[in-house]
Parts: C-alpha cells; structure tokens; sequence
C-alpha cells in the first residue's frame, strides 16, 4: 500500500466487536436477558437456528484476546457493553458481577497499552425494557441516559473515548421497520417513533457521560453512511436516491447537527415526532468526534408501490460482492469521509467500522490465506488517505473486525474477522489479513516515528 505515511502519527489503529456478537455467557453472572436473546432463540429468525448463547466465548477468553490485539499492534480497542449485564432489567438494580467484567477488561486493555474505545449501544436492548415499549416509548431513552450515568461512574476514570449508539438506523429501520433484526417490529410508526428515541437517548447518555465521567470523555456517535446513488438519471429516481439519503444519512445526521429533522423525510414518513421542547438541543449535544461505519453504496430505483420511503435498492451489474452481497466500493469511504468534512463540517472522524466477509478457506495446516479481504483493506485505506490529502479530520481506522462472529440474522457464516475462530474448539488463527494488518501499522509507526535524536 501507497499511502501509509498519509496518515498523520499518532493515527489510531483499532479493531471494532460488540458484545453479542462475541461475548457468550448470556446467563452467567446475573446477566438480563436482550432482545437479540428473545429474536435469536425466536424460530426461523436467525441463519441456521444460530444464536448469541456462546458465540467466540469472549467473556471467558477474552485475555487471550487481548493477547491477539497485542501481536497486531492496534492501538486501540472498540467494544461494546452490554446493557442487560450491568442493568439485567434495563433500569434500577446495578449487577455489580457483570460491571465487573468491564472493569478487568478495561484494565487488562490498559496493561497492554491498548486504549479502550467504549459503544454503550450496540443493539442489545434489554428485554426487560422492550416488554414495557422498547424504543418508541420515551421511557427507554430516559434509562439509557441512566445506564450511561451507572456506566461513566465505574469505567470513565480509565476510559476515554465513548460512542453512545451503534448505527441508530439499524435499530430503528432494520429493527422496527423492516423487521430483519432485534425486535422484528415491521411499522413505520413504532419505527420513526425509535429513531427519536434513539437520538434522543444519545443526547442524554452524552450530558451523563459529562457528567459522570472522571476523565473527560471524547464523546461519539456512530453512524453507518450509504452514498445513495440514483439508478437512472430520470427525475423519479433522483428524487427515490434523495430520499434515499434522506433515510440513511440526512434523519441522522441533521438533527445531530443542530439542523433539526429534515423537513422533506418528515413528510415521507407523515408520522408526528414525539417532540417536546428542548430535545432537539439535547439531540444536537456537541460531539467530540463522530464514528463513520462503511460497508457499501446504494443504487436507487423509485418505486411508488412501495410503502415509504417508497425505493428499490438495485445490484450494480458486474460488481464484485462480498459473502454479504455487498458490493466493494472504497471510492464511497472517500465521498462520505469528504462529506462529513465540508458539509458538516466534522472536526473529528474515526473510522469506526469497515471489513469485509468472505468464504474462508482453512489450509491443512490452519492457516487462513483470505487475500479478498487483504485487498479489500488496502484498498479501502488507500480510499481514506485519499480523504486525508483532500483535508477530511480523520484521527483513526478500526477494522471489522477483530474475530469472526455472531452476524446478526445471518449468524456464524458470514466471517468478518482478521482472526478465525473455530466454533467448535474456540481456537483462534490470525489470517493473512491480520498479519497484513500488523504490517501496515508497524510501518505506519516507522515512517512517522519522531527523528532518533542521536
Ligand atoms: C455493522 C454492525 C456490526 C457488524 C457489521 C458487519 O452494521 O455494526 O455489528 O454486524 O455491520
């Protein structure tokens, strides 16, 4: 790879997980159950009947995992904690068995001189708390900001860097109305009604953050970015394509930066916002940076018999498409890096997730030889030193992900990690790619190491 000297020193260098998809032990130590524990276990929801019971086993191993971080040489770590395992009801009594857990992982991070980036939401609502409404009911938003409080007080002496919410859209689109993912609610209404929530609850969770934490914490959001393509030049698909970003980019986006909801999705959705005064500045709380997941690009299609936002997303002939199906497009890391620096001005942007799956093959020995995904990260560095060149204030890349694990509805067979984990033995393996990982931070750290003195 060209660029590697682009990236300014200092440059974060991470690997990304959360909790469900790797921790296991879902009922040990007082752990709540979540939603992805009620969709999981829910027949014919999830790939191959897989669930999140035992997944990389992460909450007994994870010192060997930590051991892993240490021979890629990341510099930092972003995890997420599980809300069901601090607060098993969502609210009220505090497990101090499974704070504690985060506790030792913090330290043992810390011993290893790996930073700690910490997602307090990423999706694993406690179910508890979906049986009294979940997200479209104001009261879910209020305890998060709560959970956040209980959590700043024990981890926020040591940690620094926090994200308050993973990829809101998913929870609100995927999950409330395309009903693909935790809770599998398919209703425009139940899901426009979360995604204020979900803001809302960030808002909070960033002011308890300030708060509570001893440090003073860089306070994140993380966002997945689609650039949202028109699939013709017809005036009906330029305007499917806007509305397009309206759904992924701008609801999210804009009243995060103090522009309100935008005026034109609202009349898409035609559902009243449950607004009450002074929340669109607690949406808007300053960010100290903004976490950017990228995985693909969007052809739009209108399609007017659909119920809103009323689009076809269309495959893009001749593309080469990962075991996702999603189409390798780095050129949109680069355009959505830009945008967020000239259109919203962002001060500070981490990448906080991009990875690719693919179908792995194990050699006799096993080795795990994945030279698409090698390709896939060079290139989509190669995308974001582009960016870098152009001005864009990007301060750290983390790769999707740090082991192969629990894909959501599509469970165990879509492998992201630059690890192999075998499910059955839990034996871990650094592919090609996480050696190809090591490589370009060790050599990052070489060209921007200060002068030697002597
Ligand atoms: C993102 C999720 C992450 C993982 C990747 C592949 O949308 O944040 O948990 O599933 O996709």
């Amino acid at each position: 790879m060209q660029s590697i000297q682009t990236f300014p020193p200092g440059f974060r260098w991470g690997v990304s997980t959360a909790a469900y998809q790797i921790e296991g032990s879902a009922d040990v130590d007082g752990r709540g159950p979540s939603i992805w524990d009620t969709f999981s276990h829910t027949p014919g929801a999830v790939a191959n009947g897989d669930t999140g019971d035992v997944a990389c086993d992460h909450y007994r191993l994870w010192r060997d995992d930590v051991t892993l971080m240490r021979e890629l040489g990341v510099s930092d770590y972003r995890f997420s904690i599980s809300w069901p395992r601090v607060l098993p009801s969502g609210n009220g009594a505090v497990n101090k068995a499974g704070l504690a857990f985060y506790d030792r992982l913090v330290d043992g991070l810390l011993e290893a001189g790996i930073r700690p980036y910490v997602t307090l939401y990423h999706w694993d609502l406690p179910q508890a708390l979906q049986d009294a409404g979940g997200w479209p009911e104001r009261a879910t938003a209020e305890h998060f900001g709560d959970y956040a409080s209980v959590v700043a007080d024990a981890l926020g002496d040591r940690v620094q860097d926090w994200a308050t919410l993973n990829e809101p859209l998913c929870s609100a689109w995927l999950g409330h109305l395309e009903g693909v993912l935790a809770p599998g609610v398919k209703d425009l209404t139940a899901a426009v009604r979360s995604s204020y929530h979900l803001l809302l609850g960030h808002g909070l969770a960033a002011q308890a953050l300030r708060s509570h934490a001893a440090v003073k914490p860089n306070v994140g959001l993380v966002f997945n970015m689609t650039p949202c393509e028109p699939a013709t030049d017809s005036e009906a698909d330029r305007r499917a394509a806007q509305r397009a970003d309206g759904h992924n980019n701008r609801w999210w986006l804009d009243p995060t930066h103090g522009r309100g909801f935008p005026a034109d999705m609202r009349e898409v959705y035609g559902v009243d916002l449950p607004e009450r005064p002074g929340d669109a500045e607690t949406i808007a709380a300053p960010l100290d940076h903004l976490g950017l997941n990228y995985y693909f690009r969007q052809i739009i299609k209108d399609a007017p018999e659909l119920s809103a936002p009323s689009y076809h997303v269309l495959p893009v002939p001749g593309a080469q498409t990962t075991a996702m199906g999603w189409e390798v497009h780095p050129d949109g890391l680069e355009q959505l890096l830009m945008r967020l620096h000239e259109d919203y001005a962002a001060t500070s942007v981490l990448i906080t997730e991009n990875g690719s799956a693919w179908h792995d093959e194990v050699g006799a020995d096993g080795s795990v030889h994945d030279p698409d995904r090698v390709a896939c990260l060079e290139r989509h560095l190669e995308a974001a030193a582009s960016a870098v060149r152009r001005g864009a204030p990007l301060h750290g890349y983390y790769a999707w992900s740090l082991l192969d694990n629990f894909e959501w509805a599509l469970g165990y067979d879509k492998r992201f990690g630059l690890v192999r984990v075998d499910y059955e033995t839990q034996q871990r393996t650094i592919k090609t790619s996480g050696h190809r990982y090591a490589q370009l931070i060790a050599a990052h750290r070489r060209v921007t190491a200060p002068p030697n003195p002597s």
